[in-house]
């Protein structure tokens, strides 16, 4: 291999590869992915097998840690997580702060950054694995809470505080749907989609918010500071944000008469901004194995609780338009995990804006495997070079000579 290090400061040279397109940033064993053969495997185990068989809890372990964990290994992690679902009542006034119909992803950016304010060990440069790992626990404990409060807030419904008798999603959605007075009826459909939908989203090697997340941590950043940057770079409409905009489309295109070839017309128009979202990756050229299980997911989940959603009529065609048109067979542009998943969403009761925060919940074990491998590899701080553009030398004009 060539070493590129060497070579630069050699010769001055330097690759040039706008959005990473080809460029490898790190070595990583923690996830694995083949665009070609639409191939996902989290630390060697396919995904298919492990949305089928695991919780989201065990393969958040798997991420983190290497490994499926033991009974007595999970019944640990889960419990050290459970003695740590409680925020700072101090933290609830951020709440108050907020305007009620402020965005989800947003308070969660900042909420999740705060938690450094609250827990200042994690500042430490060099925390032992025990400090690394408790800072870890609290993470991924917290958040679980945070994201429900945050969806109580938008409805202007009491806060209700976790229970430690649930496991992690079954608490997440007792804070989420329970009442404060009644006992949470647990609905196994509920459960189970929930386990399936997070663990499809909990890692996709280097993508845009897990090389933030990696970007910022290679400071040696806090891990709360390094997540939240990562959550803001899901947010946009290009990467996580597309689950949101897929079911606000997927509307528009209802309301509109359900003309699927108009706006199938639309995104191919490259005079028309529009662009057929939940369409695309920059990996896979074949298909996202994530949304062909979300797919099949999407019909059993939405008859197991009886619900009859047009919109999936609406995504089903979009699909199946795009599967013979040229431009998109061309572009190898399929569905990606983002094209089914809003309308499952939906149909266990979440509003559209939370849907980015529910795949911030999912892809939290990755981020921090992520963040993890990348101390524990001791990696450098990243620091991309660029090709200059600009002026190259000019004459300062005093202000009052600039005309
Ligand atoms: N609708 C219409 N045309 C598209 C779409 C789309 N969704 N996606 C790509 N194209 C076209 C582009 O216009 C371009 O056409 P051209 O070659 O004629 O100029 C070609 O396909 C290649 O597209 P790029 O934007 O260069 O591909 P890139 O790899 O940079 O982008 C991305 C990938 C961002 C996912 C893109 O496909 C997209 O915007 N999709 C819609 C948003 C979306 O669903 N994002 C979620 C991705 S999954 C995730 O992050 C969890």
């Amino acid at each position: 291999a060539i070493d590129i290090a060497k070579l630069r400061d050699q010769t001055g040279f330097i690759t040039l590869d706008t959005g990473y397109k080809n460029t490898g940033s790190t070595k990583s064993a923690v996830t694995f992915l083949d665009g070609e053969e639409g191939i996902l495997k989290y630390r060697g185990y396919a995904i298919e097998e492990l949305a089928e068989k695991s919780s989201f809890l065990e393969v958040a372990y798997l991420l983190i840690y290497g490994d499926l964990p033991k009974q007595a290994e999970l019944d640990k992690f889960q419990n050290d997580i459970s003695m740590h679902t409680l925020i700072h009542e101090d933290m609830k006034k951020f709440f108050d702060g907020y305007p009620s119909k402020s965005h989800p992803m947003a308070q969660l950016i900042s909420l999740v950054c705060s938690l450094s304010t609250f827990y200042p060990e994690c500042l430490k440069s060099h925390q032992t694995p025990e400090e690394k790992d408790l800072t870890i626990i609290k993470l991924m404990a917290k958040m679980t809470t945070l994201v429900a409060f945050i969806y109580k807030k938008s409805l202007g419904h009491p806060l209700i505080y976790p229970k430690n008798k649930y496991d992690y999603v079954t608490n997440y959605l007792w804070m989420t749907f329970g009442q404060r007075t009644e006992d949470y009826e647990v609905n196994p459909v509920v459960v189970s989609a929930m386990n399936k939908l997070l663990i499809l989203h909990a890692d996709h090697e280097q993508n845009c918010s897990a090389s933030t997340v990696r970007m910022v941590g290679s400071s040696d950043c806090n891990l709360y500071a390094s997540i939240s940057a990562g959550i803001a770079a899901l947010w946009g409409p290009l990467h996580g944000g597309a689950n949101q905009a897929v079911i606000e489309m997927l509307e528009l295109i209802k309301e509109d008469g359900g003309d699927t070839e108009k706006w199938i017309n639309k995104a191919k128009d490259k005079n028309d901004p529009f662009r057929m979202m939940g369409f695309g990756h920059r990996v896979y050229k074949n298909f996202d194995p994530r949304a062909k299980i979300i797919k099949k997911a999407c019909d059993d989940i939405l008859e197991n609780l009886g619900i009859d959603d047009p919109v999936l009529e609406i995504a089903k065609k979009l699909e199946e338009a795009a599967l013979t048109d040229q431009y998109f067979i061309d572009r190898k542009l399929y569905p990606n995990v983002d094209f089914y998943s809003g309308i499952i969403y939906r149909a266990l009761g979440f509003p559209s804006e939370m849907f980015t925060v529910l795949f911030a919940l999912g892809r939290l074990p990755g981020w921090i495997a992520q963040w993890k491998e990348m101390h524990e590899n001791k990696e450098p701080i990243n620091r991309p070079r660029q090709i200059y553009v600009g002026h190259k030398d000019r004459e300062f004009v005093p202000i009052s000579s600039r005309g």
